[in-house]
């Protein structure tokens, strides 16, 4: 069973859409280890509860941000962690993690990738742009991380509707409700070995054999 290792900065739905699943045995993976950059992240208290290890760590305790991602990809090479979940982590990887851990490292963003993504859309401030423009649709996306801002292979994608009296709050609670079936899916196929990206860096799916 793949280990799983979940990175987080705030609340955690996410991360306990992942404990739901995997407490009903729908998650193909066992979530092995959760690090949030921020201390007071609620998903911190999530994981306790579970009975996952978690650790804060602060990139102000390290003399460089490589420093800082050296000691969690430490951390994730002593656990075997064969799979890294971005779960509402608010900080960008540096290149060396990625690389590290190519094919390895998915992202969870709230729209339709390539609308509303990479740098300054994150959070709330995608869901104050959609409603900005009076966008129709957005919806969630899953994607393989890669050197860029949200650029990877897409995994998968969900449409969510956008209604004229929608507000950023109402909109982001829409979405999340779609993000909390598309993560561990995508987590699932990935631990299940139906998708995988390839040496060049591109999705492959696999029939799944029954
Ligand atoms: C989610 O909207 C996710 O798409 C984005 O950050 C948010 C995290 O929410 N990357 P939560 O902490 O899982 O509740």
């Amino acid at each position: 069973m793949k280990n799983i290792a979940v990175m987080i900065s705030g609340g955690g739905t996410n991360l306990q859409s992942l404990i739901d699943h995997q407490a009903d045995g729908t998650l193909g993976g066992r979530l092995r280890y959760v690090v949030s950059n921020r201390k007071n992240a609620f998903g911190l208290v999530r994981a306790a509860q579970a009975g996952i290890e978690n650790d804060f760590l602060s990139v102000a305790d390290y003399e460089s941000e490589e420093a800082y991602f050296d000691e969690i990809a430490h951390r994730f090479e002593q656990r075997k962690i064969d799979l890294i979940v971005l779960a509402g982590f608010l900080k960008v990887l540096p290149e060396s993690f990625t690389r590290r851990f190519r094919g390895r490292i998915i992202n969870i963003h709230p729209s339709l990738i390539p609308s509303y993504s990479g740098v300054g859309f994150y959070g709330r401030k995608v869901h104050e742009a959609v409603v900005a423009d009076k966008a129709k649709v957005t919806g969630a996306t899953v994607h393989f991380v890669d050197e860029g801002c949200d650029t990877g292979p897409i995994i998968l994608q969900s449409e969510v509707p956008v209604f004229p009296e929608d507000d950023p709050d109402s909109v982001q609670a829409r979405v999340l409700i779609v993000e909390h079936q598309l993560l561990p899916l995508a987590v699932k196929k990935i631990c299940d070995g139906e998708v995988a990206l390839d040496e060049r860096g591109q999705i492959q799916w696999n029939k799944k054999e029954h």
